[in-house]
């Protein structure tokens, strides 16, 4: 018997995580990827698929391409969609809705587009079923993407639906929460495993204790969004879904887990923060995992001759006036330096003037987005006495 042919699979991401996510699919048995623009282009099996949707905690969303083609105009575009056989990937009876990427000069509208491919998909399914499948913008059964970049366009089923950051746990947040998928990034690239302390002293609403704690305990990401009530994933809506060997991959996550080796924790000095943010790590499960305290960062200690501190401090766009979130910047310097030397930090920063606010100078940077900002996640290693040569 044949192996059958591996999917051509792409995990996307935000610009930055590229080779967090490359190492992500390593782990989870992906051996043909590279990474590419805001994501990782790989081959996989569809088990292999349904995991990185269960475990990748960096990626956006994962996509299975079922075509790839140049075409000039609109007509063309019509055509290529209606010849592809939907009717092999999904029953009729799943809802739809098309999510359209990029622009061409004949296609300038990404709505346009949008409907231009939901046309097709159904007229595609009336001539070969007799019926056509039901529109739903809000909660599509199925999502199937469409990105248009000069000539080329790649369509793709959409295996995640709903965005993988969205994974359940958040049910309220403070001012300016980071989005999960970042906050997993920033835990990844600082090397976070569990087996050193964690802190985040301005965690807002936890979501980065929280992602530290879903690492350290090795849980999965995606299973809360088997509950009930969730977005679930587009992939158990697909004619590929194997409810046997999808729940066997959902029993290999759960057997993984384990306590967290060592302590994490994480303090806001606004006390209506940390009830948000014991109220997220309960939704996510880890609240056992996590010490939370009030404390402004001017008292914060270390418990440990090492921790690993990330902070996603205030940046003064939304939250405060600029001197007073230079002071709370110079704050945390001071605080680093005194009182955590032996200790890396990892501090979220969006402009030099902050750096500088900071005081220390940090061993590297990597460049990040917040959404729409632009921003360098700091690494500060401090040392304890002299800092050692290269
Ligand atoms: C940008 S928010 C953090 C958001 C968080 N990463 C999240 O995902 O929800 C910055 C946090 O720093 C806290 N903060 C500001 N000044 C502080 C200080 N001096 N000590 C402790 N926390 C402080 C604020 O209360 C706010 O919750």
């Amino acid at each position: 018997m044949t192996e059958p042919k591996p999917l051509r699979a792409h995990a996307s991401c935000d610009a930055g995580l590229e080779a967090v996510v490359l190492a992500e699919l390593h782990a989870l048995g992906v051996t043909d990827a590279r990474t590419a623009a805001r994501g990782v282009d790989f081959r996989a099996d569809w088990r292999t698929i349904w995991r990185c949707n269960l475990r990748c905690r960096v990626a956006n969303r994962v996509l299975v391409s079922v075509a790839s083609a140049t075409v000039e105009g609109r007509d063309p575009l019509y055509d290529l969609i209606v010849s592809l056989p939907w009717e092999e990937w999904f029953p009729v009876t799943r809802t739809l809705a098309i999510a359209a990427h990029g622009v061409t000069p004949a296609l300038t509208n990404t709505v346009f587009t949008a409907q231009l491919c939901k046309d097709a998909v159904c007229d595609r399914f009336r001539r070969v079923t007799g019926r056509r499948p039901s529109v739903d913008l809000e909660r599509p059964d199925v999502v199937i993407d469409v990105r248009l970049r000069g000539r080329d366009v790649m369509v793709s089923l959409d295996t995640s639906g709903a965005r993988l950051h969205l994974r359940g746990y958040r049910a309220q947040a403070r001012e300016a929460p980071l989005r999960e998928t970042l906050a997993a990034g920033l835990v990844a690239l600082a090397g976070v495993d569990g087996a050193t302390p964690f802190l985040d002293p301005m965690c807002g609403s936890g979501t980065i204790a929280i992602e530290a704690a879903l690492r350290a305990r090795r849980i999965a990401p995606g299973l809360q969004r088997l509950a009930p009530g969730t977005p679930g994933f587009s992939l158990t809506r697909l004619s590929s879904f194997d409810r046997r060997a999808f729940d066997d991959e959902v029993a290999a996550c759960r057997a993984e887990e384990r306590p967290a080796p060592a302590r994490i924790r994480a303090s806001d000095r606004d006390p209506r923060a940390i009830r948000v943010a014991r109220d997220n790590a309960r939704l996510a499960g880890v609240l056992t995992s996590i010490d939370f305290s009030v404390a402004d960062v001017a008292t914060v200690t270390s418990d440990a001759d090492r921790v690993i501190l990330i902070t996603n401090p205030p940046y003064g766009v939304r939250l405060e006036a600029e001197d007073a979130v230079e002071r709370t910047w110079s704050t945390l310097g001071d605080t680093l330096k005194q009182r955590f030397s032996g200790s890396s930090a990892f501090v979220l920063c969006p402009d030099r003037a902050l750096e500088r606010a900071l005081g220390l100078s940090p061993t590297r940077r990597f460049p990040l987005y917040n959404g729409p900002i632009e921003v360098r996640l700091l690494q500060l290693d401090l040392w304890t006495g002299h800092r050692p040569s290269p």
